[in-house]
């Protein structure tokens, strides 16, 4: 998408420097725009650990990317096998909720296992990472167009008025490598001339909602109001919600949907209120083992100081200030999961199709088998 008029994703290999990988580092948006250099294994690990990158796509893009530089450590080795697994080990340590993250780690060890000398596993590798990174947003792409067809439909039946969305966290370009998944379809209306307005969750702990929404919205013109965590029910009861788009850190084949936090909340209050309720997710998102997603979808633990402390400017400098006594303990529970019996629809990048195993199944036979 585009800053300032320039066009950016959010991951690339360095002009002329094809073993450093850079990205955009969130954690000072949307005060600073910083771009980081990514050169050893260990700083993609804590860039992806520590949030400096963050969201499902952009999440497997890096790993992806780590892959690369994991076989350019390697070929450095004692083992190139062991050096490898080593790497394996250390990226599929730092979040475990997003699945894109062992996506893109078993893409890039099936294809790497394919090359015969150093090299070959090298090239194969940074053939992969940037073959991950076009799909992703080649699929947040075409979950544009099929998102658009939705909103399309709700225009219809309000000639001339704005149509309001609600969303949570980001799942938006920064999230993924280009485009995003919830904000795609929300893109795509905007080209399309139909009036749009996107009521941002602000997203506790991390404010996601706040701080990246928020601004991706505002630097591509889109009608935007960011609002506090509690007052999408509010909102929902005086129809001021037309629907509700979210993205997926982990989707299950029979479609219960792991996202930020609150995403939960979000969709119980839709049900009461007849609002629908959508999820936008590639492919890669899904997870074609886990049957039960509340049960068993492994739930991020972070460090309690994100609830206790929140980040902002002031007097031009990024700080961080204490919210609660010092002394009170907090949990951090990153992500819910919402049941598929409160999910609309599941977007796609090739179509929409309901949550549920066979809607699911049909628009990707290919996995049945892996079930
Ligand atoms: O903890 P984060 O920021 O990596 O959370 C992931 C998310 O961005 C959201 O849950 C999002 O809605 C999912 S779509 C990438």
């Amino acid at each position: 998408m585009n800053i300032k008029g320039k066009h950016f994703r959010t991951i690339w290999l360095k002009e002329g420097e094809n073993t450093i990988v850079q990205v955009i580092d969130q954690r000072s948006l949307p005060h600073k725009f910083i771009i980081e250099d990514l050169k050893t294994v260990d700083e993609v690990a804590t860039a992806i650990r520590d949030m400096h990158i963050r969201g499902a796509g952009l999440i497997g893009a890096t790993a992806a990317y780590g892959m690369y530089i994991a076989t350019l450590e390697a070929a450095k080795a004692d083992s190139f096998n062991d050096s490898l697994i080593t790497s394996v080990e250390i990226l599929s340590a730092t979040r475990p909720t997003a699945v894109n993250l062992f996506y893109a780690i078993k893409k890039q060890l099936d294809a790497i296992e394919k090359g015969n000398t150093n090299q070959e596993k090298i090239d194969i590798a940074l053939s992969m990472a940037i073959y991950i990174a076009d799909e992703d947003a080649q699929f947040c792409k075409s979950i544009g167009e099929h998102g658009l067809k939705i909103i399309q439909e709700i225009a219809l039946k309000k000639p001339g008025e704005t149509i309001n969305i609600l969303t949570h966290c980001n799942a938006g370009w920064l999230a993924f490598v280009d485009y995003g998944t919830a904000t795609a379809p929300i893109y795509a209306a905007m080209d399309a001339g139909i009036n749009v307005h996107i009521w941002v969750d602000e997203t506790r702990p991390r404010n996601q909602g706040a701080r990246l929404t928020a601004w991706e919205l505002k630097e591509h013109g889109v009608p935007h109001t960011v609002i506090s965590d509690n007052t999408g029910g509010h909102l929902m009861q005086h129809d001021l919600v037309d629907m509700v788009i979210v993205g997926s850190d982990r989707t299950t084949y029979t479609g219960d949907v792991a996202n930020k936090v609150g995403t939960y909340l979000k969709a119980l209050a839709a049900k009461d209120n007849n609002v629908p309720f959508y999820v936008a997710l590639p492919s890669s998102t899904f997870d074609w083992k886990i049957r039960d997603g509340v049960k068993d979808i492994p739930i991020e633990k972070r460090g309690g100081d994100e609830v206790k402390y929140i980040q902002g400017m002031h007097e031009a400098k990024i700080k961080k200030v204490l919210l609660t006594p010092e002394e009170s303990p907090a949990a951090n529970y990153s992500f819910d999961v919402t049941p598929a019996r409160l999910v609309t629809g599941l977007i796609t990048e090739r179509g929409i199709c309901a949550a549920d195993e066979k809607s699911v199944l049909t628009l990707f036979p290919e996995y049945q088998k892996s079930i």
